[in-house]
């Protein structure tokens, strides 16, 4: 147990845990470390709210003696670090202009394809919401059954990508669903406060746990990569790394959907602007 106080107390004394100036630092190169999420101190109430309740479960009562638990036990207790700082916002159909550009231009594009094969990869995809309208957009547009269609969803946190291959949600997670679709791809629990996207659907999503700051264990390339709202937490050292790897894993006239307060400009020109927040690789 740690008895001093290290540093300067960062949050007002009304607090249940106290976390100094310092401890705040430190989890902040750890996030820096193994997320590339980079946290200010502006988001020490966010960061305080997350980790006080790894704190209750372990009974610790100040930062600095989560912070040396972690430091010595870091293989064990770095996933539950990691899923703490994680932003995990997401929703079905969100940016909805993404899926109408599929549509309008991609997906008549897919279908000219001879060898019938569609591999679209949803980086850090949080529950998989985003995933699944992929697959439900794709599905509409019968592109499900008669081509050989993977999507490939990856996320860092370990339990966001557990609820995405599970493919079960609140009820009322479906307010931005279209009621046909609801009707095709949802089941619903007897109690009707759940839903479980139906196997056909699932069967198409495949949920990997995956580091972007770490290698990457696929081989192939991807006709279509969506990467939304995840690098807006990263420098811009890691969005450039991040994005001529992508480049790296798309053909050329392949195309990097982002998110809408992210953009492209000045870090990399492996790709040009074909719409809002959508790319197309040039080289
Ligand atoms: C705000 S969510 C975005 C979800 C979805 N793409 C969307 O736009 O609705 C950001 C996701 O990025 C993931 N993430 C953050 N850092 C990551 C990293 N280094 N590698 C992989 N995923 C990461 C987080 O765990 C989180 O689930």
């Amino acid at each position: 147990m740690n008895v001093h106080v290290a540093g300067k107390p960062l949050l007002g004394d009304d607090k249940e845990f106290l976390m100094t100036e310092r401890d705040f630092d430190e989890i902040a190169d750890l996030a820096l470390k193994h997320t590339g999420i980079v946290l200010g101190r502006h988001k020490a109430n966010m960061v305080y709210g997350r980790i006080a309740r790894r704190l209750r479960q372990l009974k610790y009562s100040t930062f600095a003696d989560y912070l040396e638990y972690l430091r010595e036990h870091f293989s064990e207790e770095s996933t539950n670090f990691i899923n703490l700082i994680t932003t995990n916002l997401t929703s079905f159909y969100r940016e909805p202009h993404h899926f109408d550009f599929l549509n309008e231009t991609v997906i008549p594009e897919l279908k000219r394809k001879t060898d019938k094969k569609i591999r679209i990869w949803s980086s850090g995809c949080s529950i998989g919401q985003e995933a699944y309208t992929i697959a439900f957009t794709m599905a509409e547009a019968h592109l499900a059954a008669s081509y050989d269609l993977k999507i490939l969803a990856t996320d860092l946190d370990s339990n966001v990508v557990q609820t995405g291959s599970e493919g079960i949600y609140p009820a009322d997670n479906l307010m931005s669903v279209p009621d046909e679709v609801v009707e095709k791809y949802f089941e619903r629990s007897r109690d009707g406060n759940q839903v479980r996207v139906k196997k056909s659907m699932r069967d198409l999503v495949h949920f990997k746990r995956l580091n972007l700051l770490e290698s990457w264990p696929m081989k192939g390339k991807f006709d279509v990569i969506f990467c939304r709202n995840v690098v807006i937490y990263f420098n811009r050292d890691t969005q450039k790394t991040l994005f001529n790897r992508y480049a790296d894993y798309l053909p050329t006239g392949g195309y990097l959907i982002i998110g809408h307060s992210e953009s492209l400009n000045g870090l990399t020109d492996r790709f040009k602007s074909v719409g809002n927040t959508v790319y197309q690789k040039v080289y």
